[in-house]
């Protein structure tokens, strides 16, 4: 940054870019937490809790007190309140304040954490919803924002609020400072990120992954969501793809936690994001647990990806 350029930080963007008072402080707040996470992400604290998330997963210590962070600083504070809040780290939606508030937040506060132990960067995602978390709506309707972090040689967070995609960076001092303002995807990209077994995959799949490679896309995966996507957001195109396996027909990932954030994301860039047959805001999450398949990048691979997953 040019030494001369006026620094924005994310609660000077938020208020700039008009977006209602208390989304605002939501959204400032879980940007706070963040920033806790990122320090306890130092301490080299690799073990195992012992315990299990509600995906029968081994949680890490630090996904524990990720989660912690999370939920008590969002219980604790009085300044606005929040409806409900669910967890990928936890089986059930948690009721944080009975007075009819306006939004409900979901977490998964630490997205990719087997990639904790070879030092890799692993991530936050946050949704906001209007109302409840499970309204019987499709995620285009309820979410009014989301933002993911990167914690990686720099803590970065990238938000919408439905006013474009946006970029900061976690300073010295603890502020996060506008990197990239209106985040853009190009038409299409040069690299793609291939999730799941190759054994696994689906003939429609495995035919337009074919194609990518037959085009000479680069192979980018880390195995976290939070990173692989970010490289597709920032470097301005291409296409991320956890498909159906012939295990799980619904894919990995997670609707509510991990795909319909990032969705807003990626449509707040210029970007897309889909099950293969309809655009991923345009699914109604009808349990926390609910997965989909998922494709989500620059248009042109994304459209393409949609023509060979419904080709008869
Ligand atoms: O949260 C699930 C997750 O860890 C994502 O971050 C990541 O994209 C995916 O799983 C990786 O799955 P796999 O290990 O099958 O590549
Ligand atoms: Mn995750």
């Amino acid at each position: 940054m040019n030494k001369n350029m006026v620094k924005i930080n994310l609660r000077a963007h938020l208020s700039n870019h008009g977006v209602e008072e208390k989304l605002r402080r939501i959204i400032a707040h879980v940007a706070d937490s963040a920033k806790y996470i990122s320090l306890i992400m130092r301490e080299a604290n690799r073990k195992l809790a012992g315990t299990q998330n509600s995906f029968g997963e081994d949680q890490l210590e630090l996904d524990v007190l990720a989660d912690d962070i999370l939920k008590q600083r969002l219980e604790y504070e009085t300044s606005f309140g929040i409806g409900e809040f669910a967890s990928e780290e936890q089986d059930t939606i948690k009721l944080l304040s009975t007075n009819g508030e306006r939004y409900s937040v979901t977490v998964d506060p630490l997205d990719g954490s087997s990639l904790v132990d070879v030092n890799l960067a692993v991530g936050t995602f946050i949704g906001i919803h209007e109302g409840k978390i499970l309204s019987g709506k499709p995620g285009r309707e309820t979410l009014a924002a989301a933002m993911y972090v990167v914690y990686g040689p720099l803590t970065t967070l990238v938000y919408t609020a439905r006013n474009g995609t946006h970029e900061f960076v976690l300073d010295p001092t603890g502020n996060f400072v506008l990197s990239q303002e209106n985040l853009t995807l190009k038409d299409s990209g040069s690299i793609y990120s291939p999730g799941g077994l190759r054994s696994e995959w689906l003939p429609k799949h495995a035919a337009f992954i074919d194609y990518l490679e037959a085009e000479g896309y680069k192979l980018r995966y880390s195995g976290g969501l939070v990173p692989d996507a970010n490289q597709i957001i920032s470097k301005g195109g291409g296409i991320f793809t956890y498909p159906a396996l012939t295990s799980a027909r619904a894919g990995k990932l997670r609707l509510l936690f991990e795909e319909q954030p990032l969705a807003l994301i990626v449509e707040g860039a210029g970007g897309l994001a889909t099950n293969g047959v309809n655009d991923i805001l345009d699914l109604v999450p009808e349990a926390l647990e609910q997965r989909s398949p998922f494709y989500m990048g620059s248009r042109i691979e994304v459209q393409m990806a949609r023509r060979y997953l419904t080709k008869d």
